[in-house]
């Protein structure tokens, strides 16, 4: 029989952190993928504003609206009901006001019933993070290159490269904590200082292109499926090469469709022979 895994919560976590144990998180944004993640080991599905690039093909995450992050979310949700399921907050759906932000938080619990939801952002949120934790909302934070602010930063660039820099990372780390945040994403650090922000942290890091110290890791599930090809960051392993999988079985199809091969008896609807013929016979008659 089949072993359907139990769902790891907030207090797991954050247990899993003090025991040294390591958890993985992944994207999706459908109903198909996420049955699969369901079926693995993995604690988490980030159901993320990336899908503005590898689901919707947008130059950055900037585009995505929360009423298209809450439709994909509704599909996550309904595929993974044994896995914990991240809402990532898109652009300016959380910096325009404290309230704002809690309105929005709430929708994605809500609506899409996502078990947290993540923003991006160190010191400068910590004031919205623990507005949107008080009204009983978890918050994942987001630092170091954060996609949305890409543009600010001068592109997707690894960030903490300088001590200053570092310094301000640490600080924007331990402030979130403080605002009420369970978990953070160190994205593009060097591995030192995501090491330093590990270890000084009593929540658990989530790294992606923040090296091996982390608490857990996450990737987004195109880039490691080899399912997005436009670019491969440096941190990025493909664990499958899905897409050419795809391009495979696709070609295959349209070879059999034109060579008559598809669809064979074992695809097709059959009568017994005496009952095809009388049918057939019929119909011819009909003018
Ligand atoms: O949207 C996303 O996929 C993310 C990850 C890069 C952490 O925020």
């Amino acid at each position: 029989m089949e072993q359907i895994k139990k769902k790891t919560m907030i207090p797991d976590f954050i247990f899993m952190k003090l025991e040294g144990k390591k958890f993985t998180m992944v994207t999706a944004y459908d109903f198909a993928l996420a049955t699969q993640v369901n079926k693995t080991d993995i604690e988490m599905i980030l159901v993320g504003d990336s899908a503005a690039m590898v689901m919707l093909g947008l130059q950055s995450t900037v585009p995505i609206n929360l009423d298209t992050m809450i439709i994909l979310a509704k599909a996550v949700v309904r595929g993974a009901p044994n896995t914990f399921i991240v809402g990532d907050m898109p652009f300016l759906s959380y910096e325009v006001s404290k309230e704002k932000a809690i309105e929005n938080a709430g929708r994605f619990m809500k609506e899409a019933e996502v078990d947290c939801i993540k923003l991006e952002g160190g010191k400068r949120m910590a004031d919205t993070v623990a507005a949107i934790v008080r009204a009983g909302i978890p918050v994942m934070g987001h630092i170091g290159l954060t996609p949305q602010s890409s543009s600010q930063l001068g592109g997707f660039r690894v960030q903490g490269k300088n001590l200053i820099a570092a310094e301000k990372l640490l600080e924007d780390a331990l402030t979130l904590e403080e605002a009420g945040a369970f978990s953070i994403v160190l994205e593009g650090i060097p591995n030192p200082v995501a090491k330093v922000i590990t270890e000084r942290l009593k929540i658990p890091t989530i790294g992606i292109g923040a090296g091996p110290f982390c608490d857990a890791q996450v990737l987004v599930i195109h880039d490691l499926l080899g399912l997005f090809e436009r670019f491969v960051p440096k941190f990025v392993k493909k664990y499958a090469q899905i897409g050419q999988e795809i391009v495979k079985a696709l070609s295959e199809f349209d070879r059999e469709v034109k060579t008559g091969l598809f669809p064979d008896e074992e695809h097709s609807y059959r009568l017994k022979e005496e009952v095809e013929k009388e049918i057939l016979n019929y119909l011819k008659k009909i003018k």
